[in-house]
């Protein structure tokens, strides 16, 4: 039985002070479930973060991670400098980091790999765009984002990872994928990796994101192939992040 994730994404959001009083509130509410909890933090709120989260449910990411091991690469963040913040979880391959900042399928694979190395979980995100929706090539642009992950690093990999299917159109626009929708590319990734390896696949947990709210979260985490949620701006709001939460318990 696999458990449900549920992983708030601040995207380049907060300060130190909404940093402390978030992780508190979150906390607060949490009780003693079967589902786990999250929160990808911006870098320099990783220190306060895993401060406020010491002994709790509430585990810990970042939103990013290098694709080199150290060096000369200005402005870059190790994972071995993640690990030394507790990081459980390293978002890699966002659309908006596809798309704003050129990060590559291959620089992805190699982020994957980087996490994997300090034994940080990676969250990969895959998703297509409208346009790529409405041209049929949903399935096809899946399957590219995945091969460059499972060239660099193998299906084993995937024993110590976490998929997140976000359709670009669904981030932060409000409009999210029916359950329907958002089910049948689930299990279209799950159907994948069960070609290579059956146990691996009934074992992996693929989220959804993509204007995910308190409303519409229990529907999707009731389809059979969504173990939970990557959640961006309804992770702002303890009430409502916890609400979600719930509704994957
Ligand atoms: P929204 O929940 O704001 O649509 O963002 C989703 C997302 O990008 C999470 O990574």
């Amino acid at each position: 039985m696999r458990r449900k994730l549920v992983v708030g994404n601040w995207k380049m959001n907060g300060s130190k002070e909404m940093t402390a009083s978030l992780c508190k509130s979150i906390i607060s509410g949490l009780t003693q479930t079967g589902a786990d909890i999250a929160v990808c933090v911006p870098y320099v709120y990783l220190s306060d973060a895993a401060n406020a989260l010491k002994g709790t449910h509430l585990q810990l990411g970042s939103q990013n991670v290098a694709d080199q091991t150290s060096g000369a690469y200005t402005g870059e963040i190790s994972a071995a400098m993640l690990k030394e913040f507790d990081c459980t979880y390293a978002i890699v391959g966002h659309s908006e980091r596809r798309s704003y900042y050129g990060d590559s399928n291959e620089s992805v694979a190699a982020r994957f790999c980087q996490a994997q190395k300090q034994d940080i979980l990676p969250i990969l995100c895959v998703g297509e765009t409208l346009e790529q929706r409405e041209n049929d090539q949903t399935f096809s642009v899946i399957d590219e984002q995945l091969d460059a992950v499972l060239a660099a690093a193998g299906i084993e990999a995937f024993k110590s990872a976490v998929i997140a299917y976000e359709p670009v159109w669904a981030i932060g626009t409000g409009k999210t994928a029916s359950d329907e929708q958002a089910q049948e590319v689930h299990k279209y990734i799950r159907e994948r990796f069960a070609k290579q390896n059956p146990e691996i696949a009934s074992q992996l947990q693929i989220l959804y994101g993509g204007s995910v709210k308190a409303d519409n979260a229990k529907g999707l985490f009731a389809m059979a192939d969504i173990d939970g949620g990557l959640i961006g701006g309804a992770s702002l709001d303890a009430e409502g992040f916890l609400k979600i939460y719930q509704a994957a318990n």
